[in-house]
């Protein structure tokens, strides 16, 4: 067995973290030792959140949990994997509906770096049908997110849209 460390980067927008997102995060820390949470830094990227306040978000969140790292990234993930000795990139799927996007994405980013693997994590049944952009949709008239998201991204979303309580 070898001593290496084996880390994980997890990246996505995360605008904001969902409870469908620390599922993953939980499952990918019983195989690596250390996950990375990279949040895509994109300014072109409309947004309801900037980076800033997404990474915060996630530290809150993750509560000082040791081996998971929150960081932000742009440019190409097999590279920022590469910056820091990645062996996986982790995305969860949901419902086939993801399937072909993240596809896509695997053999894009498997060409451009064979020595990063994808790892698909199923989510939760009870994330099944959640995204950042729906809980987002909810939130802004006012529908009750607060079980599908951690205590932190709540408070956020409350003070984006007062509506909510
Ligand atoms: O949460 P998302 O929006 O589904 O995450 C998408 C993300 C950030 C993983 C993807 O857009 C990405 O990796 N962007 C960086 C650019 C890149 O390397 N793209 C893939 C190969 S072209």
């Amino acid at each position: 067995m070898s001593n290496i460390k084996k880390i994980a980067i997890y990246p996505g927008s995360f605008d904001p973290l969902t409870n469908g997102h620390v599922d993953v995060i939980e499952r990918a820390l019983e195989i690596f030792d250390e996950v990375i949470v990279a949040v895509l830094h994109n300014p072109s990227k409309r947004s309801l959140f900037s980076s800033a306040e997404r990474v915060e978000m996630i530290r809150q969140s993750m509560n000082g949990l040791k081996p998971v790292q929150v960081d932000t990234f742009d440019g190409l993930l097999v590279e920022y994997a590469r910056m820091k000795n990645a062996v996986a990139v982790i995305r969860g799927m949901r419902a086939i509906s993801d399937f072909e996007n993240e596809f896509q994405m695997a053999l894009m980013n498997r060409k451009l770096n064979k020595d990063v693997q994808s790892v698909f994590l199923m989510t939760g049944l009870r994330w099944i049908f959640t995204s950042s952009s729906i809980i987002k949709e909810a939130a802004q008239f006012g529908g009750d997110i607060s079980d599908m998201v951690p205590e932190p991204v709540k408070i956020k979303l409350m003070e984006k849209f007062p509506k909510l309580n």
